[in-house]
């Protein structure tokens, strides 16, 4: 039981701890489109999200799990996980990723969708544990959260549902947050590569992996350090350390190094080989395809990040 309720507090710290500025006074960098400008854009820009940076499509459908960094399998798409999330994700009973395409969205309004993934609490009221990240994406804009809204309604529909949840402690431990006022949330100019570095590494929720949990939940003091063992029958493999240190993080990476691995780990050579045991958590296939822009923008902000000592050994026996 005292694991259980440090797994809660640990969670609850994920809501409740603010480790990256919650917004900042840039000004807005775009204008809500107006009517002219196409829905198709819209749901480009979702889909980009979806896909690439936020990676909602790669929690929410079934994945070849025999390949690495576990491709979605076409034609799943937002349909549900295929596996429950469970201890060795940390998660306090078994949660599985639901269907989200409009068979099973069909009746919730655009609000309740907005409300679910920023503040985490569904249109029937339950309360969702933070493995869902929506404590980053209260923080995204209010356009960047409609045009995932609009993506999200462009699926095929695909007829499922998945098992229910399990929980040992109950979720409403972990949240609701409050109403995010999504208009506050400011899209930084991409030229303040930092804080645009800043916006798009939290909408991709990279430090849900990347910061250690230790006996008291995770260790935001060490955000980025790694070290957490994902140990599940299908692979055991440590989160790496991505903070600046020379010795033992990324601080001898060039800019180039760091946008060749993600492009190179989500290239169909090295996503189609079957690892075994040696596969990644880490869903390379999807963020590898992010523009080179966004990557080097993340590159520019993990530069800033306090560098911490932290040897992973990546394949741990
Ligand atoms: C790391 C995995 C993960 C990612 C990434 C993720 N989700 Fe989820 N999502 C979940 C899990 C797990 C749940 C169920 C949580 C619970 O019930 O406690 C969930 C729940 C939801 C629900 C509620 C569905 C229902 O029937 O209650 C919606 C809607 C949703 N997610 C949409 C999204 C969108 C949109 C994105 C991207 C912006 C996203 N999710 C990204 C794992 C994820
Ligand atoms: C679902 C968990 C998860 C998420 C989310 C995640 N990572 Fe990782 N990451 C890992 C694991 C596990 C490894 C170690 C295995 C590997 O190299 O794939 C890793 C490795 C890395 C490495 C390689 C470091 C090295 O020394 O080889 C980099 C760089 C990295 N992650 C950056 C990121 C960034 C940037 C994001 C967000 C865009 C991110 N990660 C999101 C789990 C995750």
């Amino acid at each position: 039981m005292r694991k259980l309720l440090t797994l809660a507090v640990l969670f609850s710290a994920i809501i409740t701890i603010a480790y990256f500025s919650a917004c900042n006074n840039n000004q807005s960098s775009s204008k809500t489109s107006d009517t002219t400008d196409s829905a198709k854009k819209i749901i480009e820009r979702g889909e980009y999200l979806a896909t690439r940076v936020a990676v909602c499509i790669d929690c929410h459908s079934k994945r070849d799990t025999s390949l690495f960094s576990m491709p979605v399998i076409a034609g799943t798409e937002g349909g549900g996980a295929g596996f429950a999330f469970g201890k060795a994700e940390a998660v306090p009973g078994e949660v599985t990723a639901p269907n989200i395409t409009p068979y099973a969205l069909k009746d919730w309004t655009d609000e309740e969708i907005i409300r679910t993934i920023t503040g985490g609490v569904n249109r029937k009221g339950d309360t969702l544990f933070p493995i869902m990240p929506y404590p980053h994406y209260s923080k995204m804009t209010k356009e960047d959260v409609h045009a995932v809204v609009a993506y999200i309604r462009s699926l095929k529909p695909i007829e499922g549902t998945v098992p229910p949840r399990k929980f040992f402690i109950p979720a409403s431990m972990f949240g609701p947050l409050p109403t995010a006022n999504l208009a506050d949330n400011k899209m930084p100019d991409p030229s303040d590569k930092v804080k645009y570095g800043e916006y798009m590494i939290n909408v991709a929720a990279c430090a849900d992996c990347h910061t250690p949990i230790g006996p008291q939940g995770p260790d935001f003091s060490k955000v980025f350090a790694g070290g957490f063992v994902f140990d599940n029958p299908l692979m055991k493999v440590a989160v790496a350390n991505i903070t600046p240190d020379t010795a033992t993080g990324i601080g001898a990476w060039t800019e180039e190094m760091f946008v060749n691995k993600f492009k190179s780990n989500a290239s169909d050579e090295v996503v189609n080989r079957k690892v075994g045991r040696e596969n990644s958590f880490m869903p390379w296939y999807m963020y590898g395809k992010m523009k080179d822009e966004d990557l080097k923008a993340i590159y520019a902000y993990l530069r800033t990040v306090k560098p911490i000592s932290n040897k992973v050994e990546k394949y741990p026996k």
